[in-house]
């Protein structure tokens, strides 16, 4: 059984269509990165798993829990409640960090586990100080985030995503606000994570993350998964013409 399983989803913004029939699978401990254009739904579909956004049609499984299905060309969802509890199951890092500003970076990651998992706060405490050191930031511990850099910030939204043990970790450009020397220690600590075989579908524009440690590449174009390989063979023997010339843009 696949932890996810998207098949034919399609999502509109009025008549446009951002998302044209993707399917895609993946199993628990697969890194999957997703390259492509600006404008080409990898935003999206990031954001239909993690219900920012709701499917026009299409059917979403994670780990055995069906988020949403279609009948009779009708997307329909489980329970708010329910959604809810799904949606625990995925992480999402976003592109700007999107850390709470008025909490300290250990409230940034135990708020969450406390609050929605009803978890004990001491046990959450002593796991956010743990995941701290992972990140390599327990010094930071009590520091709000504009007491950050970049690089710091985006190590503890990490830190914060994976506190709540989800089963996929979602990463939508992690990299792209930050510097080269701060894109290299948040491209380190995905890396961690990627050998630990945490599941993950990454959105990058890092094609040396993409091509060193994915164990696929996706290649999106115009809402659609175009094309899908290991990175040794989607980066070196691109089959299709817009990958082709995708590759020669972001390599020049
Ligand atoms: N909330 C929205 N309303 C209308 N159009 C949107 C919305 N979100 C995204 N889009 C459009 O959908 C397309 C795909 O966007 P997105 O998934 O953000 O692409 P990517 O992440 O690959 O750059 C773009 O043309 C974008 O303008
Ligand atoms: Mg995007």
């Amino acid at each position: 059984m696949p932890i996810l399983s998207i098949e034919n989803v399609c999502k509109k913004f009025g008549n446009f269509d951002a998302l044209k029939d993707v399917s895609l699978q993946v199993e628990k401990g697969e890194a999957v990165a997703i390259i492509g254009s600006s404008g080409s739904g990898k935003s999206t579909l990031l954001r239909c798993i993690n219900n920012l956004e709701t499917v026009t049609s299409g059917k979403i499984i994670i780990d055995q829990d069906v988020l949403v299905d279609t009948v009779n060309g009708t997307a329909c969802y489980p329970s708010e409640k329910e959604i809810r509890r799904i949606c625990t199951k995925t992480g999402m890092v976003f592109q700007h960090f999107n850390l709470f500003p008025h909490l300290s970076c250990l409230e940034n990651i135990t708020v969450a586990p406390i609050k929605i998992l009803k978890r004990d706060p001491e046990i959450v405490k002593k796991e956010a100080m743990e995941l701290l050191e992972i990140v390599g930031l327990a010094s930071k511990a009590t520091q709000y985030p504009a007491q950050l850099s970049g690089g710091q910030k985006q190590r503890i939204a990490i830190a914060r995503a994976l506190a709540m043990h989800p089963e996929i970790m979602l990463f939508d450009e992690p990299t792209s606000a930050l510097d080269p020397e701060t894109t290299n220690e948040v491209i380190t600590t995905i890396q961690k994570l990627v050998e630990q075989k945490i599941t993950m579908l990454i959105v990058t524009h890092d094609m040396r993350f993409a091509k060193n440690s994915a164990s696929r590449v996706i290649f999106m174009d115009d809402g659609a998964i175009i094309e899908e390989n290991t990175p040794e063979n989607l980066f070196n023997h691109p089959k299709n013409e817009r990958l082709r010339a995708f590759l020669q843009s972001v390599e020049r």
